[in-house]
């Protein structure tokens, strides 16, 4: 049975992906920073660890069992203001941290547990894209994930392991983040996601794509 490990499950497109691979067989692990939130995880088919993905310590006792998947899906929005002009230090090292910083170090602390021919997947966005950049909205949020696309590709480069790395923009999805107007469900989403990263599984390489398999431009 192929194992998985969703960072950032509670709720959302994580429990989705929970949800999605459980559904396939897989054993999904999904981690919670509540203990509260177990609860929906287990619901959803998959077994529990209790992590916030910038305590390092907590993400170094994560269960130390091989992976064939492992999916950093965590992430905010950042200050409702979106406005770089005006952010504070505060803001934007949440920011930061949160969606770029500690999804690359939780990934340096895992990829050991991570298998030959394995996935390392993160939760990007299309906002993420310097080139597809045309509107300028949500600039922090973007600039974020940018940031986390780049230290992505950083990792890749110096890998030295045959492991398929994927930056995925999982669409517009209605969730607390995405809004009740967005035009995806999670499910759809999920498992666009799924079918995405077994299309690339055991092809060692990084990419952008999105829910729907198309490759995105950096
Ligand atoms: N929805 C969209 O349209 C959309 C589009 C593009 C990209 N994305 C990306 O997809 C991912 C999931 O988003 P979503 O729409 O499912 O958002 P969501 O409903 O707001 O869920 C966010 C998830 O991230 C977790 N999380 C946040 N900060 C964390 C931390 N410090 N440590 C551990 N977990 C943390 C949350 O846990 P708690 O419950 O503990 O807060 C929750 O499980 C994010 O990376 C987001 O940027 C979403």
């Amino acid at each position: 049975m192929p194992t998985a490990l969703i960072i950032g499950a509670s709720r959302g497109l994580g429990l989705g992906l929970v949800r999605e691979l459980a559904g396939r067989g897989w054993d999904v692990t999904g981690t919670v920073r509540a203990a509260a939130d177990r609860a929906a995880v287990e619901a959803a088919g998959g077994k529990t660890a209790v992590a916030d993905i910038t305590d390092a310590a907590a993400v170094a006792a994560l269960p130390k069992t091989p992976l064939d998947l492992l999916f950093v899906n965590a992430g905010v929005s950042g200050p409702a203001h979106q406005d770089a002009g005006r952010a504070t230090a505060d803001e934007v090292s949440a920011l930061f941290l949160t969606n770029a910083l500690a999804p690359i170090a939780a990934a340096r602390t895992l990829l050991d547990r991570v298998v030959d021919g394995g996935v390392l997947a993160f939760m990007t966005s299309r906002m993420g894209s310097v080139t597809d950049n045309s509107s300028g909205d949500m600039e922090l949020y973007r600039a974020s994930k940018a940031a986390l696309n780049s230290l992505t590709r950083s990792l890749m480069a110096k890998l030295g392991r045959p492991l398929t790395v994927l930056s995925l923009h999982p669409g517009w999805v209605r969730t607390d983040m995405g809004g009740a107007g967005a035009a995806l469900d999670v499910e759809t989403s999920a498992r666009g996601l799924v079918d995405t990263i077994l299309a690339h599984r055991g092809t060692p390489g990084s990419a952008f794509f999105d829910y729907s398999g198309a490759e995105l431009p950096w």
